[in-house]
C-alpha cells in the first residue's frame, strides 16, 4: 500500500533507490508555475492578426444571405471570411487501417465551405484583424440571413425514436448472458430504477487555442491536442498539403479530458484564416464558444434492474441506457459497458440506444460511459442493499466476480477485495450506523456511502528514440502528451530507471510532431503504451552498449548476456556483483563512441501513418487476451442541511488498484483530480439546454457550476500498488478511474443521510426538498 495523499518529494529528486514509485517532482513544473510555459494562444509572431467566430443563430437550416459590408469596413479588418469566400477544404476522409486521422473529426461538418446549419453556434463566418477587440467588433457586425428547417433537439421528447446502438470494435452495443428479464421477474429480491443524468461540458482552464501560420504548403500550428498524430494528419488530409510539412506543437496544454481528443471548429478556422490571409492566425475561443463549437458529454436515461437471493447474489442485471449524439456526428457513450464487468452473475443484458439530435456532436469526456453508468449501477447496487438489509460493501464482495462475468476471461489481476478492505479500515466504515437519517450533527443529516470505480485497460502503439551519450545523459524522444496528466515526468523516470541513470541526467522531448509519432492521449492508455516502446528501446541501447564492452579483453563485462547485468549507477553491472562493471562513460569512451541511439515503432512500415495499425493491434491483442482495468472503491461521507436540503461533500477516501504507480504524487494527482470531476456531475453541473433551439442556455462557468476549493473537502487517496503482469512495468492507466463511482457514492450517501434515493443528477437541493 503506498499513502499518496501527502507524499513529500524527496530533496534533490529520487536519484537514490527506485526511480519509479518515487514522487518526483513534475519536470514541467518550474515553467508552469513561473509563467514561462507557453500555451497555444501565447506563440508570438510578429505579423499575427486575429481570428473570432461568428455563430449561427438558428438551429438547423441554410444560409439565405450573408451581409459581410459593414464588418469588412471597419479599419483593421483583413478578411471576412463566409462560405462564400473561403479557400476550399477538402473533405473528411473516411477512416481507414491506414489512416484513422478522419475519425478525429469532431463533425465532418465543412465549416465555411457550406450553407448549412446543424447546430446553434456552429461558425457561420470568421472575422480576421489586426486585433482581437477589432476582430470581435466586426464580428458583431455580420448580419445573416437563414431559411430555418425542422429540428430535433429535445432529448426527452426524442427518446421514443431511439435506435439500437451498433456498438463498435471495442463496444458492443448489446450484450446479452442468460436471460436477465426472466431471471428479473423470478428473482426473490428486486430493485427496479430509472436515472437522468444531463450533458456536461468541457471547461479547461485553457480554452481551446489555435495559431496557424502557413509558409507556402509548409503549416505549423500551436495547438492543446490529445492527439498530434492524427491532428497532423488530418490537417494534411484537409488541406491537401503532404503531411511532413505539417508541424504540431503541443508542449504545454491547460487540461483535455476528452475534450482535446477530437478536431473541433476553431482549429480548422484558424487554419484556414491563416491560408486565406497569408498571415499568422490566432484563434482563442472565449469560455462561450468552447461551450458552442467542443462538443460536451451526451445526457443519458438509464435503467438498471436487478434480480438478487436473500443472500444478497445476484441473479439477473438489466443496464439499459439511451443516449444522443449530434445527426452531423458523434460517438454513441458506451453508458452500459461496465455492467459487463462488475458483479457475478448469470443473467445480463446490457443494451444501449441513441437518438441523434440537430445539436454539436457530442465528445469523449473523463472516462465516457463508466462515469455516467457507474452512477447508475452503483445506485442501483446500493438500493438492493438497503432492500436486502445487507452492508452495501458485503453486497458488493458476495457478487464478486473470478473472471469476466460476460466474456468469461480471466482478470490480469483485479484488487477490489483490497480496495474495500484497506478503504474501510481508513474511512472507518465499521462505525456507520445503517439506518437512514440515524446519523445527525445539529441540523445536518449525515450519510456514508460507497461505490466501485472501475476503468478498463488498453494500449496503443508508440515510436520512440532513446539516446545515451558518453556523458551518461540521455534523450528521450516521443510525441506524445502532457495535458497536465504527469506523462512527461512519468517516461523520465522510467527511462532513468532502465538506463540505471538519475532523473536529472534524463531529457524527455515530448507534445510535437518534431517526434516520433506518440500513441493519443486518451483512454487512460498513454503511460503504459510509451512505457511499453520506451523500455523496449531502452533495452536496445543496454544491448548495444554491452556489444561495445564485449568486444573490448579489458571490460569486466566481457561474456556477459543481457541477463546478466543489470543498469545502474550510470553504467551496466553484473546483477549481483556490486562494483564489477562499468560506467556508460567508460563503455563509450573506450569504444570511441560519443552516444549509442536506438529507435522502436519508426521502423514500421505504417511508420508515416503514425504505426496506428499496428497500434490498434496491439489494443485489440489486450483486450482479447485478459480482462484488464484499473479499480477502486470510493468512500465518502455527505452531510444535507435539514432545512435547506444543501448537500455538502465532507470526506473522502478512494483506494484505487491501478497497478504499478510510477510517480505516486502524480498519480494521486489524477485520481484527485477525477473525484473533484464526479463531484461536480454529482452536485453541480449541468449544461441546459433550450428544449426549442437546442441552444446551451449556461455557456459560463458563472451558470455552469463546476467545484471550487470550498466545494472540495480533504480527499484521502491510497494507492494498492500491486502490478499487473499483463502490463509494461505492471502500469494500468490512472487518468480516468477516479471519476468513476463518485457520483453513485454521493447519491448513496445522501440516501444514507436522508432515506431519498435520488436518481437525477445534479443532486441540487431542489431535488432534495
Ligand atoms: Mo479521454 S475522455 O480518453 O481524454
Amino acid at each position: 500500500m503506498t499513502t499518496v495523499t501527502e507524499a513529500p518529494a524527496p530533496p534533490g529528486g529520487a536519484t537514490k533507490g527506485r526511480v519509479v514509485g518515487a514522487p518526483v517532482d513534475r519536470v514541467d513544473g518550474r515553467e508552469k508555475t513561473t509563467g514561462a510555459a507557453r500555451y497555444s494562444a501565447e506563440y508570438p509572431y510578429p505579423d499575427l492578426v486575429h481570428a473570432v467566430l461568428v455563430p449561427a443563430t438558428i438551429t438547423r437550416g441554410r444560409i439565405t444571405r450573408i451581409d459581410t459590408a459593414r464588418a469588412s469596413a471597419v479599419p483593421g479588418v483583413l478578411a471576412v471570411l463566409t462560405h462564400l469566400n473561403a479557400p476550399r477544404l477538402k473533405p473528411v476522409r473516411r477512416p481507414t487501417p491506414f489512416d484513422l486521422s478522419g475519425a478525429v473529426a469532431g463533425t465532418p461538418v465543412d465549416y465555411l465551405n457550406t450553407d448549412e446549419v446543424h447546430w446553434d453556434g456552429q461558425p457561420v463566418a470568421v472575422v480576421v484583424a489586426e486585433s482581437l477587440e477589432t476582430a470581435r467588433h466586426a464580428a458583431r457586425l455580420v448580419r445573416v440571413g437563414y431559411e430555418e428547417a425542422p429540428a430535433a433537439v429535445d432529448f426527452t421528447a426524442e427518446l421514443d425514436h431511439a435506435e439500437p446502438d451498433k456498438g463498435n470494435p471495442v463496444q458492443p452495443g448489446r450484450t446479452a448472458k442468460g436471460d436477465a428479464p426472466a431471471a428479473l421477474a423470478a428473482a426473490a429480491v428486486s430493485v427496479d430504477l430509472s436515472f437522468r443524468t444531463p450533458p456536461y461540458n468541457h471547461n479547461a482552464l485553457e480554452p481551446h487555442s489555435t495559431t496557424a501560420v502557413w509558409d507556402g504548403d509548409r503549416l505549423t500550428v500551436h495547438e492543446g491536442t490529445q492527439n498530434i498524430g492524427w491532428l497532423r494528419r488530418h490537417l494534411a488530409n484537409r488541406f491537401g498539403v503532404p503531411a511532413d510539412g505539417v508541424r504540431v506543437v503541443s508542449t504545454y496544454v491547460g487540461g483535455a479530458f476528452g475534450g482535446r481528443f477530437r478536431v473541433w471548429a476553431g482549429t480548422i478556422l484558424a487554419v484556414l484564416a491563416a491560408r486565406a490571409v497569408g498571415r499568422p492566425v490566432r484563434l482563442m475561443l472565449s469560455r462561450e464558444e468552447v461551450y458552442r463549437t467542443v462538443g460536451g458529454r451526451t445526457p443519458s436515461v438509464q435503467r438498471v434492474a436487478l434480480g438478487a437471493r436473500p443472500d444478497g447474489r445476484l441473479t439477473a442485471i438489466v443496464h439499459t441506457a439511451v443516449t444522443r449524439t449530434g445527426r452531423s456526428g458523434g460517438d454513441n457513450e458506451p453508458v452500459t459497458g461496465v455492467s459487463r464487468h462488475q458483479y457475478a452473475c448469470d443473467n445480463i443484458l446490457a443494451e444501449q440506444k441513441r437518438v441523434r439530435l440537430d445539436v454539436l456532436p457530442n465528445a469523449t469526456m473523463r472516462a465516457p460511459g463508466e462515469s455516467i453508468g457507474t452512477f447508475a449501477l452503483e445506485s442501483a447496487v446500493d438500493e438492493l442493499a438497503v432492500r436486502l438489509d445487507l452492508d452495501p460493501i458485503e453486497v458488493r464482495l458476495r457478487n464478486e466476480p473470478d473472471v469476466g462475468p460476460v466474456d468469461g476471461k480471466k482478470f490480469s489481476h483485479r484488487r477490489v477485495r483490497e480496495a474495500y478492505a484497506l478503504g474501510a479500515e481508513r474511512f472507518g466504515w465499521a462505525e456507520r450506523d445503517p439506518r437512514p437519517g440515524s446519523m445527525r450533527d445539529g441540523r445536518w443529516l449525515v450519510g456514508t456511502g460507497v461505490a466501485t470505480a472501475y476503468h478498463p485497460a488498453l494500449m496503443m502503439g508508440a515510436q520512440v528514440t532513446v539516446r545515451l551519450s558518453a556523458g551518461g545523459s540521455v534523450l528521450v524522444r516521443c510525441g506524445f502528451h502532457e495535458f497536465g496528466n504527469g506523462a512527461a515526468t512519468a517516461q523520465t523516470q522510467i527511462a532513468a530507471q532502465a538506463l540505471g541513470v538519475p532523473v536529472e541526467a534524463v531529457t524527455v522531448e515530448y507534445g510535437s510532431s518534431d517526434q516520433p509519432t506518440g500513441p493519443m492521449g486518451g483512454g487512460s492508455m498513454q503511460t503504459a503504451s510509451v512505457a511499453a516502446d520506451l523500455l523496449a528501446a531502452c533495452e536496445k541501447v543496454r544491448r548495444s552498449v554491452l556489444g561495445l564492452a564485449g568486444r573490448s579483453p579489458d571490460s569486466p563485462l566481457r561474456g556477459c548476456a543481457p541477463g546478466d547485468v543489470e543498469a545502474r549507477d550510470g553504467g551496466l553491472f553484473r546483477v549481483g556483483r556490486p562494483g564489477e562493471g562499468e560506467t556508460y562513460a567508460e563503455i563509450l569512451g573506450r569504444a570511441g563512441r560519443g552516444e549509442v541511439e536506438a529507435a522502436v515503432g519508426t521502423g514500421s512500415r505504417l511508420a508515416g501513418v503514425a504505426g496506428q495499425a499496428r497500434s490498434f493491434g496491439r489494443a485489440l491483442r489486450g483486450l482479447r487476451s485478459f480482462g484488464r482495468a484499473a479499480t477502486g472503491a470510493q468512500f465518502c461521507e455527505v452531510r444535507v442541511d435539514s432545512d435547506t436540503g444543501e448537500v455538502r461533500v465532507s470526506r473522502w477516501t478512494g483506494v484505487f488498484d491501478i497497478g504499478t504507480v510510477v510517480n505516486p504524487k502524480l498519480a494521486g494527482s489524477q485520481l484527485r483530480g477525477g473525484i473533484v470531476m464526479g463531484l461536480g456531475m454529482a452536485l453541480g453541473e449541468e449544461t441546459l439546454v433550450d428544449p426549442r433551439t437546442g441552444r446551451i442556455m449556461n455557456p459560463s462557468l458563472a451558470e455552469y457550476h463546476i467545484p471550487v476549493h470550498a466545494d472540495v473537502p480533504r480527499i484521502d487517496v491510497h494507492v494498492l500498488d500491486d502490478p499487473d503482469p499483463t502490463m509494461p512495468l505492471g502500469v494500468v492507466g490512472a487518468g480516468e478511474v477516479g471519476i468513476t463511482g463518485v457520483a453513485a457514492a454521493i447519491a448513496n450517501a445522501v440516501r444514507h443521510a436522508t432515506g431519498r434515493r435520488l436518481t437525477e443528477l445534479p443532486i441540487t437541493l431542489d431535488r432534495l426538498l
